[in-house]
């Protein structure tokens, strides 16, 4: 493992990843958001950077200290993350969707901090568009890997996000286990491929990325 790194097994890629929740703003003090903690994205940008790649981390609002040499733009809404993420991806080796990207925002965002005058209210929502998606329908498409996050059936609808989003690869976890995923130090994946999948037992987040990205610089440089 430690040969992929001296090695520099991504230098001369431009790796991009996303990492972190999206907020959607309500009014000026409320959002819809997600218990994504950032951890496994940041991980893996320090990991991208370890292994000699120039290192782009599209982070929504998290607690986490920027990894040293990756370049970290900050965003807050899905919106805000699909724009840099189309910008930056665009001419990349590699991109990485580790957010927990809010898939509804409100219809409507209320200038001011809405009373509560009345009994009940209904919040209009309107489905975010997809930002691994966008990125894997570019021409000039980076190799292109998803997360699932999933509750059941991890396989089948992680396979399912695979073929759906045309993506090389996806990584799921199951989010209902609180002792992985989300807000955890710790995950344990199912690495989907079209033919094949590898199951990654309960691994600090930081292990992990270092092997997720030693598989992915074997699948983009199989030569190396
Ligand atoms: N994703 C994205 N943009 C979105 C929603 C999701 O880029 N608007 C990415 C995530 O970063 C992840 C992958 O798509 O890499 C799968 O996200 P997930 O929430 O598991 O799947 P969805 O496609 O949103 O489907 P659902 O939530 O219904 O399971
Ligand atoms: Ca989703």
């Amino acid at each position: 493992m430690a040969d992929i790194f001296e090695t520099g097994a991504l230098a001369g890629k431009k790796v991009v990843i996303t990492a972190g929740p999206t907020r959607e703003a309500i009014d000026p003090v409320r959002y819809i958001s997600n218990h994504s903690s950032g951890k496994m994205g940041y991980a893996l940008a320090e990991a991208a950077a370890e292994a000699g790649a120039e290192t782009i981390l599209i982070s929504g609002p998290v607690s986490l200290t920027p990894p040293d040499r990756v370049r970290t733009i900050a965003v807050t809404s899905a919106q805000e993350m699909y724009e840099a993420a189309l910008h930056e991806a665009d001419g990349s080796e590699l991109f990485i969707a580790s957010a927990a990207v809010a898939d509804y925002r409100p219809v409507q965002t209320s200038q001011q901090k809405i009373k509560k005058d009345a009994a009940e209210m209904t919040i209009e929502l309107v489905k975010n568009p997809d930002i691994v998606s966008a990125v894997a329908a570019l021409a000039n498409r980076p190799f292109t890997v998803g997360f699932a996050a999933e509750t059941a059936n991890l396989e089948n609808y992680a396979r399912g996000k695979l073929e759906r989003k045309n993506l090389d690869l996806v990584i799921a976890n199951d989010v209902s286990d609180r002792t992985i995923g989300f807000n955890s130090d710790d995950n344990e994946v199912l690495v989907v491929e079209m033919n094949t999948s590898e199951a990654i037992p309960k691994i600090n987040k930081s292990i992990l990325a270092r092997q997720l990205i030693a598989k992915i610089a074997e699948m983009t440089n199989p030569t190396k």
